[in-house]
C-alpha cells in the first residue's frame, strides 16, 4: 500500500515583523539581516496560539484534500511551542476541529518535525492502521524568542502547515521515501534550557533568560549544510535516482545562505528551489510544510514530478523525503 499527500495547506498570522521594525528593537540592520539570512520581514502571532493556526492550516489541507473532518482517523502535531506541556496541542486541535473520529498526539523533533511526522504517517497509513492522517506543524517561536537578543530574534517567525496523508486512490504527491537522522551530542548547540524537569520554571530561570532560544549560529549553521546534504542524496539513493530526477527542491527554510549552500552541492537551477524563506523566516517545523503548500498552489506541479524535501533542527536532527506527482489511477 502506498500513502500519498491528497491535501496541503497553511497559515500565516497577519502582522508582518520587518528588518526595520527589528532595527528599533535591538542593534542591527536590515542590510545585516538580508545579507547573512535573506529574511526581509517574518510574521507574528498576536492573540493566537499554535493550536488556532494549525486549526486554521488544517481546515485548509482538509478541503483540499475533499474530505470531510469525520474522515480524519489521526492527527499528528509537530511543535516545540505546544499550547500547555499537556494536554496534547493535538487533541485541543482535534475538538476545535471537531474530527470526533480521530487519535492525536503531538511529536518534537524541531525544525525536521514535519518530516518526522511525514515518515510517522507514512508508517501508519502502509501498515493499514490509519487511512486519514492530519499531519499539522505549527509553531508560535515569537513565544520563545529573546527580542533583546539579536543573534536569534532577526531569524524565527510564526506559521502553521498541514497535509492530509492518506490511502485513498486520489491525485497527489506519494510518498516515495523517508530518510531521517539524529545526533544528541549537538543538544547544546541550540536549546531552550528552562521549563523541563531539568530545570523547572522559576524566578531564577526567567531572571537568565533560560526560557528563550539559545543557539551557536555558526556551528549549526555547517552541521545543517552537511547534514541536509547527506539525507537528500541518500533519500535519492534509495531510489536508484540522481540530482537530474528532482524537478523541485523544498529546503528548511532557516537562512538563505543554508538554502544557496545546499543548492550548489546539487547543481540544481534557482527556479527549481522554492523559497519563502525572505517572507516568512524561519518557521522550524512549519517551514517546509508551508513552502510545500505554496508549491503546490503556485505551480501546477505534473504527473512523475519529483519533489525533494529536506529539513535540519535542534537534536540535531535532519532528514529528507522524496515525494513523486501521481494522479488518480481510474
Ligand atoms: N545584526 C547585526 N549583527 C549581528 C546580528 C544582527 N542581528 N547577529 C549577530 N551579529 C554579529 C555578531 O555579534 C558577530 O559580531 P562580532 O564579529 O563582532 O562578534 C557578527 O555579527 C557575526 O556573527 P556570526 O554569528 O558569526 O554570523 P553568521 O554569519 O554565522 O550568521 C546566523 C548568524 C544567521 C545565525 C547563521 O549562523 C545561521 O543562520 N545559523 C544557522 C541557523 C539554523 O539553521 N537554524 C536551524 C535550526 S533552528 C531550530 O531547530 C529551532
Amino acid at each position: 500500500m502506498k500513502a500519498k499527500i491528497i491535501g496541503t495547506g497553511s497559515y500565516l498570522p497577519k502582522k508582518r515583523l520587518t528588518n526595520h521594525d527589528l532595527e528599533k528593537m535591538v542593534d542591527t540592520s536590515d542590510e545585516w539581516i538580508v545579507t547573512r539570512t535573506g529574511i526581509k520581514e517574518r510574521r507574528i502571532a498576536e492573540d493566537e496560539f499554535t493550536s488556532s493556526m494549525a486549526v486554521k492550516a488544517a481546515k485548509n489541507a482538509i478541503n483540499d484534500a475533499g474530505l470531510t473532518v469525520d474522515e480524519i482517523d489521526f492527527i499528528i502535531v509537530s511543535t516545540l511551542t505546544p499550547d500547555y506541556i499537556f494536554p496534547s496541542t493535538a487533541c485541543l486541535v482535534q475538538n476545535e476541529l471537531g474530527c470526533k473520529n480521530a487519535a492525536g498526539i503531538d511529536i518534537q523533533a524541531a525544525c525536521t518535525g514535519f518530516l518526522y511526522g511525514l515518515s510517522l504517517a507514512n508508517s501508519l497509513v502502509k501498515s493499514g492502521a490509519h487511512k486519514n492522517i492530519l499531519l499539522i506543524a505549527s509553531e508560535k517561536l515569537s513565544s520563545i524568542v529573546d527580542y533583546e537578543d539579536r543573534s536569534t530574534c532577526v531569524l524565527f517567525g510564526d506559521g502553521a502547515s498541514a497535509v492530509v496523508v492518506s490511502a485513498l486512490n486520489k491525485d497527489g504527491l506519494s510518498v516515495e521515501s523517508v530518510c531521517l537522522g539524529a545526533d544528541g551530542e549537538q543538544a547544546e548547540l541550540l536549546i531552550l534550557p528552562g521549563g523541563g524537569c531539568r530545570e523547572p520554571a522559576s524566578i531564577k530561570t526567567v531572571q537568565e533568560k533560560k526560557h528563550f532560544i539559545q543557539m551557536a549560529g555558526n556551528e549549526v549553521f555547517k552541521h545543517a549544510v552537511r547534514r541536509m546534504e547527506s539525507a537528500s542524496k541518500e533519500c535519492l539513493n534509495m531510489l536508484g535516482l540522481s540530482e537530474e530526477d528532482v524537478s523541485w527542491l523544498v529546503p528548511h527554510q532557516a537562512n538563505k545562505r543554508i538554502i544557496d549552500a545546499i543548492a550548489k552541492r546539487f547543481d540544481l537551477p534557482p527556479g527549481r528551489i522554492f523559497e519563502t524563506v525572505h517572507k516568512y523566516g524561519n518557521t522550524s517545523a512549519s517551514s517546509v510544510g508551508i513552502a510545500l503548500d505554496e508549491l503546490m498552489k503556485e505551480h501546477a506541479v505534473k504527473d512523475d514530478e519529483n519533489i525533494l524535501l529536506t529539513a535540519f533542527g535542534s537534536g540535531f536532527t535532519w532528514g529528507a523525503s522524496l515525494l513523486r506527482y501521481e494522479g488518480e489511477v481510474k
